[in-house]
């Protein structure tokens, strides 16, 4: 029988909400992960019956992007990319059009994820898809791959590097802050892991998809 990557977190724990960078960091590699697996099982499946390994990984992979990524977009758009903008300083001025363009990437990508998710769903539901929509679940994830790679170089190579350089401490720790926040973390508790992090009832997504 076909096997597909297990699911797990990555190999080393995620940075804490004291380290927001480098904890958005660790967050895009988490994307890149279970994109790697909805791929992965669209293109050795092929719309196919899917084994128990398969369905489950589909499932996670599909509650990760459906629950827990769009906080990492609400961490970007709403705690850093503000606070960027807001300093009037001209090495942010250079960067004003990357952050309008990251911005339109994050919505380009929610209107990907959302038909992955409804073509997933169907996947799961129905045991197989016909071949237009194994066609175009193909199509989507290229497409969200494509644009998440070029993203995400650019907001670890440019924009985070930057961030560290511009906001002071007291600006980073406000955007740690709002970051556990978002999950329903009591920011109090002595740096946080991500992977451990608790999430209020009503909003919890995969556990083990955070953040
Ligand atoms: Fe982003
Ligand atoms: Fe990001």
């Amino acid at each position: 029988m076909e096997t597909v990557m297990p699911i797990t977190l990555g190999q080393t724990p995620d940075a804490g909400f004291d380290e927001p960078l480098q904890l958005l960091s660790d967050c895009h590699r988490r994307i890149e992960k279970f994109l790697g697996i909805l791929a992965r099982i669209a293109e050795e499946r092929r719309g196919g019956a899917l084994g128990a390994e398969h369905r489950e990984a589909l499932e996670a992979a599909l509650r990760y992007f459906k629950n827990a990524a769009p906080w990492h977009t609400r961490d970007e758009e709403d705690s850093l990319f503000p606070r960027m903008r807001q300093l009037n300083d001209r090495r942010v001025d250079g960067a004003l059009t990357t952050l309008e363009s990251l911005e339109a990437d994050h919505d380009r990508v929610e209107a990907g994820h959302a038909e992955v998710d409804q073509l997933g769903r169907l996947w799961i539901e129905r045991g197989t898809l016909q071949a237009a929509e194994i066609e175009r679940l193909g199509q989507l994830l290229e497409q969200l791959c494509q644009v998440y790679q070029r993203h995400i170089a650019e907001e670890d190579d440019v924009i985070f590097p930057l961030a560290a350089h511009v906001l002071n401490d007291s600006q980073l720790a406000e955007v740690g802050l709002e970051m556990a926040q978002r999950r329903g973390i009591d920011p109090d508790r002595p740096a946080p892991r991500c992977r451990h992090a608790r999430a209020k009832p009503s909003q919890q997504p995969d556990t083990e998809a955070e953040p």
